[in-house]
């Protein structure tokens, strides 16, 4: 039977998809994603037929895949994959049995690895959150990012709708103290950059770049908050846990 491939892309840089993703999209007969993986993955997209899935209305976009899946496979690259604030599921769960999902690098793999950081550091960070400020917001009841902000927590931010000064007015609000911050900006893409900062000097550390749109929002920056990035394992960890593995293994 013919599938769809929900295909985990990476950040971007086509060198962080999958081997097995590599492989369907060389074999499917139409692509369905949008900026900037269109342009990314032209190498790999070859002269396939790429369609924006936002260019259809839900039923549209059924109709389209069902008809396209007549004549082969269909890949659609998403950006990360599809384990956090993927806009798919619904179509997904209407395509049923039709579809297969492939995983990615998603933007906190690849930024942890840029930051060469664990993203929850034992003996620093007892929790880690993933959250979108759009979505908190949206929802009645939702906890505000403040009451998520603690001392111990590593916070990481998508799709930020805030402007910079104001959000960080609302993480020290939070965490109640000065606080390390990354944001990394457009990761596997042309454009990278990596901040790393604290809530003192990060709106400071970015003023000459258009990181943020006017309303605020950076659409491919994630956020990341917390002791971790800049905190110092202990060595003695080590030694504690390498114990604890060779009593297990005897
Ligand atoms: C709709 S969510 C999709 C997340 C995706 N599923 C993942 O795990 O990376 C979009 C948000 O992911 C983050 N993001 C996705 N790609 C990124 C990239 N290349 N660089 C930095 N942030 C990225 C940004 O916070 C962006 O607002």
């Amino acid at each position: 039977m013919n599938r769809v491939y929900f295909v985990g892309a990476g950040p971007g840089d086509p060198d962080l998809i999958t081997l097995r993703g590599a492989a369907l999209l060389g074999g499917c007969q139409a692509v369905f994603t949008f900026a900037p993986l269109g342009e990314t993955f032209a190498g790999l997209i070859g002269d396939r037929p790429v369609y924006d899935p936002y260019d259809f209305d839900f039923d549209d976009l059924l109709t389209r895949l069902n008809a396209l899946l007549e004549a082969g496979d269909v890949v659609f690259l998403q950006p990360g994959d599809m384990t956090f604030f993927s806009p798919f599921q619904a179509l997904i769960e209407a395509l049923g049995d039709k579809v297969e999902v492939v995983p990615g690098i998603g933007s906190a793999n690849a930024a942890s690895a840029l930051l060469k950081k664990t993203l929850n550091l034992s003996g620093v960070c007892t929790r880690t959150i993933l959250v979108s400020s759009r979505v908190l917001e949206a929802v009645p009841g939702a906890p505000a990012l403040k009451d998520l902000a603690k001392p111990g927590t590593t916070l990481l931010i998508y799709m930020n709708h805030y402007p910079l000064t104001e959000l960080v007015s609302r993480l020290r609000s939070g965490y109640g103290r000065n606080e390390p911050i990354a944001l990394a900006h457009r990761i596997g893409l042309p454009g990278q950059r990596m901040f790393l900062g604290t809530l003192d000097d990060i709106v400071n550390q970015t003023s000459d770049c258009a990181l943020f749109d006017k309303k605020g929002r950076a659409d491919l920056t994630l956020i990341i908050v917390g002791e971790t990035l800049t905190a110092k394992p202990d060595r003695s960890w080590w030694d504690q846990r390498r114990l604890n593995v060779r009593r297990h293994r005897s």
